[in-house]
């Protein structure tokens, strides 16, 4: 059999601390608080293989791999997000550590927030710049940071934070950018599809867009879909398929999934009434009172403090019973007090069910 006793004692460390991941059971009669299927396009599954699309991929973008759809899906990303230039990686992940580590030399400075997600992280360990991150949103902090940088400067941040769903100061950002001549990557992840008038995300809603280096929005949320795009100028375009070795030592998406993102990026603008629906329930959560301390946010997503792994875990064991999926979320992936509920409202969920959800969780009687 295979030779893999000395994986063993690494993962009962982590058992015996309680932390041991494994795949979630899966729950078909579960109603959805956890997914990131906010617009519900996943769910209802209003993404169509109605084209006659070829299966499988032929290789690299730079190889055999490159197509006529997927050159047609980056020039409507690029429209829709009003860049110069789009570029598709295979996902988020791959499209954060494939810009960021290749973005910046040895005598160049990436300063990031201290709430990053581990995509940003890992991109920055690859890079060979120094880097420093800054305590979460605060700008003086950041300013503080600038003052020890050196070469060109990169600011790295996210617009909705995936695990407190709070939203980063753009325009300060904006500002202390320009101050400093520094160059703002912004990851508009949970944004995508849900900020703005047509989902178009935050930078554009704040008409920042032509102050940003780059923006990176992924697939994998809202869209309901996989992959990423990377937006800026031609040139960082060009730059990208240079240097960028998650783009270019990588099999291209297949055509059904860049078909999916272009059906996405059709749906976006005609789901007000989506968009207005996940904001009210968005009001209700926060204006509720509730037997646990919320985070302030305005997204979809919502964190409830249980400080203690035992006991959010009980919590959501509690609520998953009642037949609401809701996840928690343990130290260290969040500081030890601050674990919590992370919750995720979305357009498609019913009254009933929001009510249910605010209903169990106000209710001091229970004994955790
Ligand atoms: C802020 C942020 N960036 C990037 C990613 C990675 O995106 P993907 O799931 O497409 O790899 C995520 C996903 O969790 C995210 O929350």
């Amino acid at each position: 059999m295979y030779k893999d006793d000395f994986l063993q004692k690494r993962l009962t460390d982590r058992s015996d601390l309680n932390l041991l991941r494994k795949l979630p059971a899966i729950h078909t009669d579960w109603i959805d608080f956890s997914s990131n299927d906010y617009l519900g396009i996943a769910t209802h599954h209003l993404l169509s293989d109605s084209k006659e699309l070829e299966h499988g991929s032929k290789g690299s973008r730079l190889l055999a791999g490159n197509y006529s759809l997927i050159e047609e899906a980056e020039q409507i990303t690029a429209t829709f997000h009003q860049a110069e230039a789009a570029l598709i990686f295979n996902s988020g992940y791959d499209a954060n550590i494939g810009l960021l580590s290749c973005i910046a030399t040895r005598d160049d400075t990436i300063i990031y927030d201290s709430l990053s997600h581990a995509s940003i992280r890992d991109g920055i360990r690859l890079s060979l710049a120094k880097s420093y991150s800054f305590q979460h949103n605060d700008m003086d902090d950041l300013k503080k940071k600038i003052s020890k940088a050196t070469g060109t400067i990169y600011i790295v941040t996210e617009t909705v934070f995936s695990m407190d769903g709070d939203e980063c100061p753009l325009k300060e950002l904006v500002e202390t950018a320009n101050q400093y001549h520094a160059h703002i990557i912004l990851d508009e992840a949970h944004a995508t599809g849900v900020i703005g008038n047509k989902g178009e995300g935050l930078a554009q809603h704040l008409q920042l867009h032509g102050s940003i280096f780059a923006r990176v929005h992924t697939f994998g949320k809202a869209c309901g879909a996989h992959g990423a795009v990377v937006l800026g100028s031609e040139r960082l375009k060009s730059f990208l398929i240079n240097f960028a070795r998650s783009f270019i030592y990588t099999t291209a998406l297949p055509a059904t999934a860049v078909n999916s993102i272009i059906q996405s990026y059709h749906l976006f603008p005609c789901m007000k009434e989506e968009r207005k629906r996940l904001y009210e329930y968005i009001q209700q959560f926060q204006n509720a009172s509730l037997s646990y301390q919320k985070l302030t946010s305005l997204s979809a997503i919502q964190g409830v403090v249980v400080p203690g792994n035992d006991a959010v875990k009980e919590l959501a064991l509690y609520l998953q019973n009642n037949q609401l999926d809701v996840r928690p979320i343990l130290s260290p992936t969040v500081p030890s007090g601050s674990e919590r509920l992370r919750i995720v409202l979305h357009s498609f969920n019913t009254q009933e069910e929001v009510d249910k959800l605010l209903k169990l969780l106000g209710n001091t009687n229970l004994t955790i």
